[in-house]
């Protein structure tokens, strides 16, 4: 039987409030956590975050609601903040910025991945992809500061579920504006699937622009700082996508029930994934107190709308956020997207070959990389260390790696201290060469 949330009456609002003990939960074990359990922390944050803002901007632009309405909005908000301390504060005191960094990025990869998997609309599929390898990319770059600063390896945060290796490189992720506004969908005919598929990776990427805002400078060197700043810019991009995706002529009730809906969707998918008993707890929670606030806004729909809010968000649960291995499915749009670039009313270059001269991003790219680009600093520093790069991928996609640089590339606008596929070629041979004399000697 499919579970209809609408049925649910959930915790009453009124019983919402939790006390200091119950909002700041117990942190997991870094050592211990299972990927997947971090990466749920991770998105639900984002996901709190966004339902807590949106409540503040309803409420600073909605001028035709009753007081005691209005009242009931600021508790939600109110609600979702005391959500929002327990999810984030789950994360250890002894987990580093970088460590936290590979797990927002592992979020990306899995999660977009995933929502591509199961998205009914073919050109909302294609935005989900082409981001997918820009997220893809910046695991890797992370991936080279967490071993160089702190000898991480990258399994011990993705553990073996998401492969490490150059995506489209980094440099070329900064586009001009216009060009990052995509094609919205129709409110009327877009599936309840699509609307919350958009809000969630909406939410996650939205809260990774805001980590690296409120944790890049906690670095002292600076070439690391820069590659904060560099990708934080991405994600800033990456929020103006996704949101262009949404139809703006929702009224604001409408998106307030699409908020609501969404977060039910994903403390559904999280209680029913859990693998950490602990946590499970707070998702069982806090799903039926999201329950109880879709029932409150369903309500306020009815008033001020006059429509059923079926209509809007459907009849059935939607699955948003089923965390499991993508590698699969990563490397097949990899090796075929990796040189794709975005057009202009929404379309998608191919491959480079078909951008034209006048091509708006290459002004951007000019100006933010005419010094260098710190993404690219990142490989050319990595090499002191371990003649190489870190890559964990399987030795088929490794092989690859020089092929995929060459078709990432654009010919033109590329920071003067790139990596070029001759290079990365010889450091993966110096490395080789090296393991082998290490080979005789231990
Ligand atoms: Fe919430
Ligand atoms: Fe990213
Ligand atoms: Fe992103
Ligand atoms: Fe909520």
């Amino acid at each position: 039987m499919t579970f209809n949330p609408l049925k649910e009456k959930g915790l009453p609002l009124e019983k919402q409030l939790r006390n200091w003990h119950q909002i700041v939960a117990k942190p997991y074990k870094k050592q211990k956590v299972d990927c997947y359990t971090r990466t749920r922390q991770i998105l639900m944050n984002g996901i709190e975050v966004e339902g807590w803002g949106f409540k503040h901007q309803f409420n600073r632009f909605m001028a035709e609601i009753d007081c005691e309405d209005r009242a009931n909005v600021s508790r939600i908000g109110r609600i979702e903040n005391q959500q929002q301390m327990t999810c984030n504060w789950l994360c250890p005191e002894d987990q580093s910025v970088l460590e936290t960094t590979l797990g927002y990025e592992q979020v990306a990869v899995d999660l977009t991945a995933w929502l591509a998997h199961n998205e009914p609309d073919k050109y909302v599929k294609e935005t989900f992809d082409f981001g997918l390898l820009e997220d893809f990319d910046h695991l890797y770059r992370y991936a080279q500061y967490a071993y160089m600063r702190e000898g991480i390896e990258p399994n011990d945060i993705v553990q073996g579920q998401t492969d490490v290796i150059i995506g489209r490189p980094t440099q070329h992720h900064h586009n001009c504006n216009g060009l990052r506004l995509r094609k919205h969908y129709d409110k009327n005919t877009a599936s309840p699937q699509t609307k919350v598929n958009i809000l969630t990776v909406l939410s996650g990427e939205q809260q990774t622009h805001n980590f690296y805002a409120e944790h890049g400078f906690m670095y002292g060197d600076h070439v690391l700082r820069e590659t904060y700043a560099e990708i934080k810019d991405v994600e800033e991009e990456h929020v103006t996508m996704y949101e262009s995706l949404i139809d703006p002529s929702e009224t604001m009730f409408e998106k307030l029930l699409i908020h609501e809906f969404t977060e039910v969707c994903n403390y559904y998918t999280c209680l029913e994934d859990e693998v950490d008993d602990e946590i499970k707890k707070y998702w069982e929670i806090f799903l039926d107190i999201e329950l109880g606030h879709l029932q409150t806004v369903s309500e306020l729909f009815k008033k001020y709308e006059k429509r059923d809010p079926e209509e809007v968000i459907g009849s059935e649960i939607v699955i948003p956020c089923r965390f499991e291995s993508q590698k699969t499915y990563v490397q097949k749009v990899l090796e075929k997207e990796i040189n794709k670039r975005l057009a202009p009313d929404g379309e998608y270059y191919n491959s480079y070959d078909e951008i034209p001269d006048d091509w708006a991003s290459y002004g951007v790219q000019k100006r933010v990389a005419e010094i260098s680009a710190p993404s690219e600093n990142c490989i050319n520093v990595v090499e002191f260390y371990h003649d190489r790069d870190i890559v964990e991928a399987n030795e088929h996609l490794k092989n690859k790696e020089v092929i995929l640089l060459e078709k990432g590339l654009q010919k033109r606008e590329v920071a003067y201290n790139t990596v070029y596929p001759d290079k990365l070629q010889k450091m993966i041979k110096k490395h080789d060469s090296r393991k082998e004399e290490k080979g005789k000697l231990i």
